[in-house]
């Protein structure tokens, strides 16, 4: 039965994360997984977490199943943070919202959701994207395609090519944005632009699909969520993942989300029924304890305040790095001009450096990042910083 299988090809991202632990250099740097790491090189733990989990512990509940779509409690709260507890689709019971295995379950329950209802739409990525977005809805039984989205020689978005690939989009093509703090490159478009691909999704009756990993990490939870406010206020139907794992240092406890926003009460109430088989038929139910973290972290006012401080605390840093990491480039005499990684946003950089030079990093310097040339700079930090620019330095 097995002898003709395959040996697959290791992740792209997560296979560096094999790679790095068995790595000897004792030098090594992980610019690789997406993962904020403290001043200290630390994987943090936040204090809200440990507040809400003592708060937990001091009235211990047993472990029933949840609910197919999760803990009440917590959908609501990922409503209210994403779409604003006060807004028309929440009050009018018109988002369906299911707990799910990190944002990218959500994706995974909205992909096997769409081809249901939409089974013989394309969807469109950017061009680069998250390199697991392509592999999750191809493997939902979707033709992937791609819109342009980077531009390597202005450092930013192309968004004339961009905006022009959606606007020739098939009807119900489903189109896949990054909410905020773009994966990999770490531009983002600007809320004009916004106003733009809403107008096309609407006029060309597209799905848009947000996937909103790093709500928090760009300028604010507010400010980060912005896009989404405008999609509600042209009053179209559409889909958002979230995840807590970085906003919350949730990586292994897998907490995310999917809204999806209906035209109708009714609508809502059938979709989350469709949900529910996607995920009953897939892993039954979802798992307690971290939902009931970010749930009483975000219903307490107390922990909540705690939450977002200490989220700035980590935005405010990476942009900290962000800017050292150009300082240093310049004077290590790199006279490439670096400058745009300050402008980038959220915890990426694509750095513009060749896969060449990313496998020389890796194997002469144990400095990991991504073949695409994405480097995590939330993983930086004032001891390794030295280290990882004076690697680049000479490979450049
Ligand atoms: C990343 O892009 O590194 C993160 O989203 C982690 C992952 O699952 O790939």
């Amino acid at each position: 039965l097995f002898t003709s299988v395959e040996m697959a090809p290791r992740d792209p991202i997560l296979g560096l994360n094999e790679q790095f632990g068995a790595d000897t250099n004792p030098a090594k740097v992980n610019l690789g997984v997406g993962v904020y790491f403290d001043e200290n090189g630390k994987l943090p733990l936040l204090q809200c977490v440990i507040a809400a989990e003592r708060q937990m512990m001091e009235a211990p509940k047993a472990r029933g199943y949840l609910p197919i779509e999760g803990i009440a409690a917590y959908d609501k709260a990922v409503q209210g943070l994403v779409f604003g507890a006060d807004s028309v689709v929440v009050q009018g019971g018109r988002v369906a919202t299911v707990q799910a295995i990190g944002g990218t379950g959500g994706l995974k329950i909205g992909a096997d959701f769409l081809k249901r209802v939409n089974p013989g739409a394309t969807v469109l990525i950017s061009d680069p994207s998250w390199e697991n977005h392509r592999a999750l809805f191809t493997n939902a039984g979707f033709q992937v395609g791609s819109y342009p989205y980077y531009d390597a020689a202005a450092k930013g978005v192309n968004f004339d090519a961009m905006i022009g690939a959606l606007r020739s989009a098939a009807a119900g093509t489903v189109v896949v944005l990054h909410a905020c703090c773009h994966n990999p490159t770490g531009y983002d478009i600007t809320p004009a632009q916004w106003d733009q691909v809403v107008e096309a999704v609407k006029s060309r009756e597209l799905v848009a699909f947000l996937d909103m990993a790093y709500q928090g990490f760009g300028d604010g939870i507010t400010e980060d969520g912005a896009a989404v406010q405008k999609f509600l206020a042209a009053g179209i139907e559409f889909f958002v993942s979230t995840s807590f794992s970085k906003s919350f240092s949730l990586y292994g406890e897998r907490v995310g989300a999917l809204s999806v926003v209906c035209g109708s009460k009714e609508d809502a109430a059938r979709v989350l029924s469709q949900l529910k088989i996607v995920i009953r038929t897939n892993y039954s139910n979802p798992p307690t304890h971290g939902a009931q973290v970010v749930a009483t972290v975000l219903t307490t006012p107390e922990l909540r305040q705690m939450w977002e401080t200490e989220l700035a605390g980590m935005r405010t840093r990476i942009r900290q790095m962000r800017t050292a990491l150009v300082e240093r480039l310049k004077a290590a005499g790199v006279s490439r001009d670096f400058s745009f990684i300050a402008q980038q946003k959220g915890m990426f950089s694509y750095s513009g450096l060749t896969k060449d030079q990313m496998v020389r990093l890796r194997d002469e310097f144990g400095v990991y990042g991504v073949d695409s040339g994405r480097i995590c700079v939330a993983a930086l930090n004032d001891k390794n910083l030295g280290y990882v620019v004076d690697s680049i330095a000479k490979v450049l």
